[in-house]
This record gives structure tokens, C-alpha cells and sequence, in this order.
């Protein structure tokens, strides 16, 4: 039986649970590729996923694997496979819904890839799939961002802060986001954001208000939750929508659907899955990214990047906000 090299859990905890083992090397079903992965993308979810805090900690099988993102290379399809341009050698990004991307190897069904030009940089292949998308599809279709709206996004320089950021940019929009530090508002100003809010000092609420003349803001994209939700339809301009999709401080335990009715507020939520899942959702979408970058409308902020056997320091950086951007692992 070939092996690999997985960072895996045992338990629930800070990041020394993750540890390096050798465990098979997994076989496509049918309908599946292998793929050998050449570098993976660290996404927030996965620090939470680390530490029980995911969907209430389910569901979790110890030992498993962590990571929902990798770029790198066709190894082996499964039977019934025939798309053209998927082979075995196809460069690839590839996103997954059970937890696997921390690995040499992992197997995803075929249609679910997205094939990559061979000239596009290992950072950007591995960098782009979850922000990018994310970021992607909640300003052009969960919420079709209009020129001249406000948008206010929390978590301004972190990965997919400063995506959403330049994309908001390009539509016209004007960009309020928070943060907490000097040094991330520095970075997402340069990267187009028109106003920052230093959450950890001012009352974002109020600032948000104050910034658009009372008015409100016409869009938020909330990766905070529980901090930042409340907050949020107080700061929601009439006919406002906030987009809840992460939970960075906590869960959002309740809301009042009555409340949305004063402002006309909508608000949404977003998961990535729903997208990859779709077979016809997942290209269109990670291409409409892809052509951004090659437009030069795009830039991908690399933090840093960790050898594969660091990934620990890697989660450590980013779950204590020491990170802007993007963090990668190399294999
Ligand atoms: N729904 C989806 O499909 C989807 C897809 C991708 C990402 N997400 C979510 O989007 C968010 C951003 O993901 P990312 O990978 O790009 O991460 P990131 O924004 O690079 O890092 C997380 C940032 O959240 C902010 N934050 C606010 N409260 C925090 C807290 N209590 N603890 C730690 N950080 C806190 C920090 O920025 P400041 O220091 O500036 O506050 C931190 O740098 C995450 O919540 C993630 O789960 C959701």
C-alpha cells in the first residue's frame, strides 16, 4: 500500500494537535481524480474546524485530516471519468468539502475541479479558490453590488477582506472596512479601501453611520458573527443587506426576523458549497476570478508561506490575527 504525509487531528485543540502521519494514500471511486497536491491554501474555517468551533464541532471523526483547499496536479482518475480536460497531468485547484487538503494526495469528484492555465503562478493557484470565490460570488450574484453603494466589510485586510475589497472597487462601489490594527488599515487602503475603521478603538457603528451621513450602508459582508452581527442591521442603510458568512467571534445564536422589517432589511448567508458543489456554479465562478488576475483587476496578497510540516504556526498566525492576506503551505 503507497502511503503519504497528512497533517491530521486526534483531538480537538490548540495548533500542536496537528501532527504529521503517514496514512494511505486514498483511491479514486468512480467519477473521482486523485490529486497530488503542490501547495495548500490556509483558510480561517480550518482553525475553527481545529478547535471544535465549526458547525458545533461536527462532524468530526478523529483522526482526521484538515484543509479545503490545494493546487497541483492530476495523479490518477477514477473509473467514468470523461472530461476533456481532465487527465491524468491536468494542473488543478481543487476545493474540498470533507476536510483533506492537508496532504500529499486527496480525491474529490472530477467535475468539482477546476483546471488551470499552466502559466498561472503556484501562490495564485492555491491562493484563489476559497477567498476568491467566496469574495467573487457574494458581490456579483448574492448581492449584484451596483456602482455608487457603500459596502462595508469586517476583516478588511484579511484574505478574503482584500479580495472582496479590490472586486468592490472595480464595481464602482465605495469600500468602509474594519480592522484592528494600524498596520492591516494601511494595507487595505492600499488596495482601494476608501474609509477604515479600527474596530478595537471606535464604535464601528457609529463611525459607519457617521460616514455616510446617516444614511447607512448599502451592503455588509459580515465574517465576525456573534461581535459584529447586532451591530450590523444598525448600520444597514433602508433596503440594506448583510451577508453573514463566517464566525470568527462566535456564532450568531439568534435573530428577530421581525427587526428587518423597519429598515426593509435583507439579510443572507453564504457557504462556499453551495457553489462548489454545483458543477456548473464552480468553473464559471473560479474563472470570472482567474480573469480578474490575468486582467491585472486582481492582486493576491501572500502573507507568507509555511513549509507543509508548519502548518501548526501557520493556524497559530492566523487565528491571532497576525496575518493580512493569504498563508499558504508548500509541500
Ligand atoms: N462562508 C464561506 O463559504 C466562507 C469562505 C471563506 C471564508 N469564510 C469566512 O470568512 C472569514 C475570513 O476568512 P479568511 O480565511 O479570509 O481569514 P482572514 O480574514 O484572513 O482572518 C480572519 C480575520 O478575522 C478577523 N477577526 C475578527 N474577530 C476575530 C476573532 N475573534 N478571532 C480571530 N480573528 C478575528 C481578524 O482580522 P482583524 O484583525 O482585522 O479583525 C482576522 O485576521 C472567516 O470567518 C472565514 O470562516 C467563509
Amino acid at each position: 500500500m503507497q502511503t503519504m504525509k497528512a497533517m491530521l487531528i486526534r483531538e480537538f485543540g490548540p495548533p500542536s494537535v496537528l501532527k504529521l502521519e503517514d496514512v494511505p494514500v486514498p483511491e479514486p471511486a468512480p467519477g473521482e481524480a486523485l490529486i497530488k497536491h503542490d501547495m495548500i491554501g490556509v483558510n480561517f474555517a480550518e482553525t475553527l474546524m481545529r478547535r471544535g468551533l465549526y458547525h458545533r464541532g461536527g462532524p468530526f471523526k478523529f483522526p482526521s485530516k484538515l484543509g479545503l483547499e490545494a493546487a497541483g496536479r492530476v495523479a490518477k482518475l477514477g473509473k467514468d471519468v470523461s472530461l476533456p480536460d481532465i487527465r491524468e497531468g491536468s494542473r488543478v485547484a481543487a476545493v474540498y468539502r470533507k476536510p483533506s487538503a492537508y496532504a500529499q494526495y486527496g480525491t474529490l469528484p472530477a467535475d468539482q475541479l477546476v483546471p488551470l492555465p499552466e502559466d498561472l503562478p503556484l501562490e495564485v493557484a492555491a491562493a484563489f479558490p476559497v477567498q476568491g470565490m467566496t469574495a467573487y460570488y457574494m458581490l456579483h450574484e448574492m448581492h449584484r453590488m451596483q456602482p455608487g453603494e457603500t459596502v462595508l466589510i469586517h476583516a478588511v485586510a484579511g484574505g478574503v477582506g482584500l479580495l472582496a475589497t479590490q472586486m468592490a472597487k472595480h464595481l464602482g462601489a465605495r469600500v468602509i472596512g474594519t480592522t484592528s490594527s494600524m498596520e492591516k488599515a494601511r494595507l487595505a487602503r492600499k488596495f482601494g479601501a476608501d474609509e477604515i475603521i479600527n474596530y478595537a478603538e471606535q464604535d464601528w457603528v457609529r463611525e459607519a453611520r457617521r460616514l455616510t451621513d446617516g444614511a447607512g450602508v448599502n451592503l455588509i459582508l459580515d465574517s465576525v458573527g456573534q461581535a459584529t452581527f447586532d451591530g450590523g442591521l444598525k448600520a444597514l442603510a433602508d433596503f440594506g443587506h448583510l451577508i453573514l458568512f463566517g464566525s470568527a467571534s462566535g456564532i450568531v445564536e439568534h435573530m428577530v426576523p421581525q427587526s428587518l422589517m423597519r429598515g426593509s432589511h435583507t439579510v443572507s448567508g453564504f457557504w462556499l458549497h453551495s457553489v462548489r458543489e454545483r458543477p456548473d456554479l464552480i468553473r464559471p465562478t473560479a474563472e470570472a476570478v482567474l480573469k480578474l488576475y490575468s486582467e491585472g483587476k486582481l492582486e493576491f496578497v501572500i502573507d507568507e508561506v509555511f513549509p507543509f510540516a508548519d502548518a501548526a504556526k501557520a493556524h497559530e498566525k492566523l487565528e491571532n490575527r497576525r496575518s493580512s492576506g493569504k498563508l499558504l503551505l508548500k509541500l
